[in-house]
């Protein structure tokens, strides 16, 4: 392993447990080393991803890490530093064994386990290894730590199998796209929640000072400046952790789909002499109008979940369009019409969550919040001038635990790079 000095926190918090962790008889097979994946924020563009939407998310400088050894066997065996227990893989038998293995996994490991079945399923070559796994992204605060669990994980498995497989722009066995692709068929057989790409793609594409905007159709993509020196992305996590947030997405998702499929059948209906209307697949495909025109047929819980995905893909588009003119500043009120949007429309935000927004709202300086990620808990996201951090800051210790009974915790996040090993 070279140079340990540029390695993110966590990966040398795992280097440094390993020893304790794992005994040196086992049969290794090379030297100790690290792989790592960020985290995201979404800047803009919540629940478009499923919908083959624009999404536009940044990577920030948090990471899940994996530390550990080659092994000479078909065996990983990994140590949570977070959960604080072992979990133990056997490649053999995979892709079919999945089922059997996962239901004897923690949660967290059923992720890593997930990466490592999808690349089995790629016929890449896999070697066992021993590792423990650490990371600062906040669990389950809609910061994606399971996406950069998985995305970590597909980088230990290249690093441990020691040319096994490649990931990378030329020349590799993946690119960073078909890496998030397959983390995300890893996130559906993990979790059974059926996720779209926006978390894997942003860990996977990340690079310091650039927001990504993402075709979640085509998976053509972008990088945009994203590097203010008087701006912050200030992230506030409710302390809402909500079960049910699983079942309510994937619900959400299916009324997407049955939204775009009654337009499609309406605008057929409408307009017999249209060659496009029959091509309508997703809610991607209905433009402002003819949603003002149609939209109105639909059911009313329909027409608010198609209305308020039409509406967040033109704000990301909009979005785009200013960062490319440095115009940051001017995002923050599309932030605060899209938090309107999930939670009038999608009805995705919880009592939290709104409180923090309202909050932050009162507070100068303060450009635009949102709720981040999926919802019913977990964090905003907020865009701040620098002088109004303490600002904000002071607004949500003073008024949060008051309003909620919870504690809120505050995290100033810088746009980071992607995935790496050593
Ligand atoms: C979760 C999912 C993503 C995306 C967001 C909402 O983070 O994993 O695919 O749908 O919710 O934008």
């Amino acid at each position: 392993m070279s140079d340990t000095k540029t390695l993110p926190q966590p990966a040398l918090s795992a280097l440094e447990l390993f020893p304790r962790h794992f005994q040196g008889d086992a049969p290794y097979a090379g030297g100790i080393g690290a792989a790592w994946a960020p985290g995201r924020v979404n800047l803009i563009g919540e629940h478009t991803d499923y919908n083959d939407g624009f999404v536009l998310p940044i990577a920030v400088d948090r990471v899940a890490a994996f530390a550990g050894r080659a092994r000479s066997d078909k065996t990983v065996r990994l140590w949570s530093a977070h959960f604080a227990e072992y979990a133990r893989i056997i490649l053999d038998g995979l892709p079919e064994s999945f089922g059997e293995q996962r239901s004897h996994l923690p949660g967290w490991a059923r992720y890593v386990l997930g990466v490592i079945t999808e690349l089995a399923r790629e016929g890449v070559k896999l070697a066992g290894f021993d590792a423990v796994v650490h990371g600062d992204v906040p669990v389950g605060g809609g910061m994606s730590s399971s996406a950069a669990i998985e995305v970590a994980t597909a980088q230990a498995c290249m690093l441990f199998s020691r040319g096994g497989f490649t990931i990378g722009i030329e020349g590799a066995t993946l690119r960073p796209m078909q890496v998030a692709a397959l983390c995300q068929r890893a996130e559906h057989i993990a979790s059974g929640v059926r996720s779209g790409i926006l978390d894997q793609a942003a860990s996977c594409l990340g690079r310091p000072g650039k927001a990504v905007l993402l075709d979640c159709r085509t998976l053509e993509y972008r990088y945009l400046p994203f590097d203010a020196p008087h701006i912050s992305l200030v992230v506030i996590d409710t302390g809402v952790r909500r079960e049910l947030a699983a079942s309510a997405y994937n619900e959400r998702r299916s009324q997407c789909e049955e939204a775009a499929h009654m337009l499609r059948d309406i605008i057929v209906r409408s307009e017999p002499q249209n060659p496009l209307a029959s091509a309508v697949r997703t809610l991607r495909d209905i433009s402002a109008e003819q949603f003002a025109r149609y939209g109105p047929q639909l059911p009313a819980t329909l027409r608010k979940r198609a209305g308020y995905v039409i509406a967040e893909d033109a704000r990301v588009i909009e979005t785009a369009a200013l960062l490319e003119r440095g115009a940051i500043e001017q995002v923050g009120p599309l932030l605060w019409q899209s938090h309107a949007g999930l939670r009038d429309e999608y009805e995705v935000s919880c009592f939290e969550l709104d409180t923090l927004v309202e909050i932050a709202q009162q507070v100068p300086g303060v450009l635009g919040a949102r709720m981040l990620g999926g919802g019913f808990g977990g964090c905003t996201i907020n865009l701040v001038r620098n002088e109004a951090i303490d600002r904000l800051r002071r607004a949500v210790g003073g008024q949060y635990q008051a309003r909620t009974g919870l504690q809120a915790s505050f995290d100033v996040c810088r746009a980071a790079g992607g995935p790496g090993s050593t």
